[in-house]
Parts: C-alpha cells; sequence; structure tokens
C-alpha cells in the first residue's frame, strides 16, 4: 500500500498518511476498505477534503447511502440544521448504526467542519477484538443468547422526551432480535450490542440488562478503545460492522458541525 500506516493503540485504530490526490483513486479506496475491516477506525489528521472529495473516496470504498444532499449528511443538534438532531443525543452512549436493520451499515466517514470548545471527542471501541479477549466461560455463556434492540431504548436513555409523537415515530422502526455473537462471514466474531439493546430473549428482565450492561462495560475498556480529539480537516472512518462508538456530549449552542458520508451494509447480522 501507497500509505504510511501508524497504529494509534494495538487493537485499535490508525492513522493514514497520505495526500488528498492518492487517497482518492481506485486503489486506494480498495486499500483502505481492507485495512479498515483489521483496524477498525482510521483517521486522516487534518487531510481537509471537501464534500465532494469525501463522497468520492466514500464510493471507492463501498456503496453510499442515499441521505442528506448528495450523499452528505450533517451532524449536528441544531435543528434548524438538522430534523434528527434530537435523535444524535442518543449517539452520547455507546452505539452501533442500524441495529433496527436486518443488514447494518458497513461504514461511516466523518469530517470535522466545525469543531466545538468542550467535549465533541469521538470514541470508538472494538467488538471483535473485546469477543475474543472474554473469559471462555463468558464466550460460553454468549454463544447462544439474542439480545431485543429498539430506537425506543436507547432515545429514552437518552432522556429524548417521550412525547406521542415521538414514541409513534420510535415505534414505527421494529424491534429486531439479533445475535450478542455475530459471527461474520470472514468468520470472525463480534459483539451486538450497544443503548439500544434493552433486554435479553429469554432471561428475566433485570438480569438480561445486567449482562448486557457487563459486556458494554468489558467491551468499553480503554485497551479497546480509541478517543478522538478532533483537530480542523480530520476525517475518521469507521467499521459500524466491527465497533461501537459515541461522541462526548457537547452543547447545542457549540456549533459543532460534522459531515457523514454512510456506506450501506453487504452482511446481514447472523
Ligand atoms: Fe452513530
Amino acid at each position: 500500500m501507497a500509505f504510511e500506516v501508524v497504529d494509534l493503540k494495538e487493537k485499535i485504530g490508525s492513522e493514514v498518511h497520505t495526500d488528498v490526490e492518492m487517497l482518492l483513486t481506485p486503489e486506494a479506496g480498495a486499500s483502505l476498505r481492507e485495512l479498515l475491516r483489521k483496524r477498525g477506525v482510521l483517521v486522516f489528521r487534518g487531510i481537509h477534503l471537501d464534500d465532494g472529495q469525501q463522497v468520492r473516496l466514500a464510493a471507492h470504498m463501498g456503496n453510499i447511502r442515499d441521505e442528506g444532499e448528495k450523499g452528505i449528511f450533517k451532524i449536528t443538534l441544531d435543528k434548524k440544521e438538522s430534523a434528527t438532531a434530537d435523535y444524535l443525543k442518543g449517539s452520547f452512549f455507546w452505539h452501533m448504526d442500524g441495529t433496527h436493520d436486518e443488514v447494518p451499515v458497513f461504514a461511516s466517514l466523518l469530517s470535522a467542519r466545525q469543531l466545538c470548545d468542550q467535549g465533541g471527542q469521538t470514541m470508538f471501541a472494538n467488538t471483535y477484538a473485546a469477543y475474543e479477549a472474554l473469559p471462555e466461560e463468558m464466550k460460553r455463556k454468549v454463544e447462544r443468547l439474542k439480545a431485543v434492540h429498539s430506537v425506543e431504548t436507547s432515545m429514552r436513555r437518552a432522556g429524548v422526551e417521550a412525547t406521542d409523537s415521538n414514541v409513534a415515530i420510535w415505534r414505527m422502526l421494529p424491534d429486531r432480535t439479533h445475535n450478542i455473537v455475530w459471527t461474520h462471514e470472514s468468520g470472525r466474531k463480534s459483539l451486538v450490542i450497544g443503548c439500544h439493546a434493552s433486554h435479553i430473549e429469554g432471561m428475566g428482565r433485570e438480569e438480561g440488562e445486567r449482562l448486557l450492561r457487563e459486556l458494554v462495560e468489558w467491551t468499553t475498556q480503554p485497551q479497546f478503545v480509541y478517543r478522538h480529539e478532533w483537530t480542523p480537516g480530520d476525517l475518521l472512518i469507521w467499521d459500524n460492522t466491527g465497533v461501537l462508538h459515541r461522541v462526548e456530549p457537547y452543547s447545542i449552542e457549540s456549533g459543532r458541525m460534522m459531515h457523514r458520508t454512510t456506506l450501506i451494509g453487504e452482511e446481514a447480522f447472523a
């Protein structure tokens, strides 16, 4: 690969050094896909891609989800800028995207457009590495368990007001039940957990909640986590199928603005 790659943590995250011209070739897209699968998160410090360049890079890495304006979705808490600003409060908690789908999104590209003074750091936890490191007894325990996920669970946990209309919107997306241990087509295994998982099928509510909380705590230990302190022009890419993510809370007034491009999923939960 024609990039210089520096691993950020042993088990997650690599920084890629390249210039924009080299980055926007089909060959680079293919190499980055491979690296992303291995490392969970890729960081491009201060690369300052514009929207068009971000979409071109994404197109070389997969199939772009049709959202926002021409594949650029604005991430902000400002309701004037985003109709789904309230929903983003759920992102303050550890989660993966797309657990309400059978095929969750593959990856996201996120560029900093306007940073904030306080909070706003984005954190990622490697669910492959966390599964791998589980004690054998716990691996056996969770092997056949299924958790129930819903938008309503994450919204209530995030403290979004449960007005009649909000609840009606949340319930438009069906609850989904997924194996806690996802065996990918590659044979690798990761954990499907996060703030959207309410309980475990066939287990007492409290016991299930406790076990899910324990798994999130395990997965988000420092050795599995990369925390990104944003600087102007940074671009991050993460493999949503193998990492949890969250953002440290920031205020609505901060003006923080990120531009996201999402790659649609390629593999169903299993
Ligand atoms: Fe997210």
